[in-house]
């Protein structure tokens, strides 16, 4: 597993709390801001972006994965290597269950997970998680 030094870290939580300032989040009040390294070097960020529609409110997630495509180059889109989540309360913000599944796609069971007291692997959030691995 890769790792990473606390000025690595640093840098992705400051990239996640500028990312919090960007969200958009007037039925919450619960502005979230996420940012990952890329196996490329690159550094990928997201905001929640919320709705009317409260259930199709897109996590900080969402929007970082979407960065991290958009961004990529086209024939290696990029790798998730650490993540790092913010909201409003101190202490880093460990994704939802479903952010957990989308991230396992793009950074597989090894991706590392901002968590107070220390990043954890992907797979200690969401065990045995189903990936493309188990597709034809
Ligand atoms: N939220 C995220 O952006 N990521 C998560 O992993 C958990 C929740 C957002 C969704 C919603 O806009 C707000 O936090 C409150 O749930």
């Amino acid at each position: 597993m890769p790792e990473l030094d606390e000025k690595a870290w640093d840098q992705l939580r400051q990239a996640a709390r500028a990312a919090r300032e960007l969200a958009y989040a007037p039925y919450s009040h619960h502005p979230v801001g996420a940012a990952a390294l890329v196996d490329d070097g690159r550094i990928v960020t997201g905001s929640n972006v919320e709705n009317a529609s409260i259930g199709v409110t897109l996590c900080a997630e969402c929007s970082l994965l979407g960065d991290l495509v958009r961004t990529g180059a086209p024939g290696h889109r990029g790798r998730l290597i650490a993540f790092a989540c913010v909201g409003p309360n101190p202490g880093a913000l460990l994704p939802c269950g479903r952010c957990r599944q989308l991230l396992f796609e793009h950074g597989g069971a090894d991706l590392l997970v901002d968590r107070d007291g220390g990043p954890v692997p992907l797979s200690f959030l969401l065990p045995d998680g189903f990936g493309p691995d188990q597709l034809p």
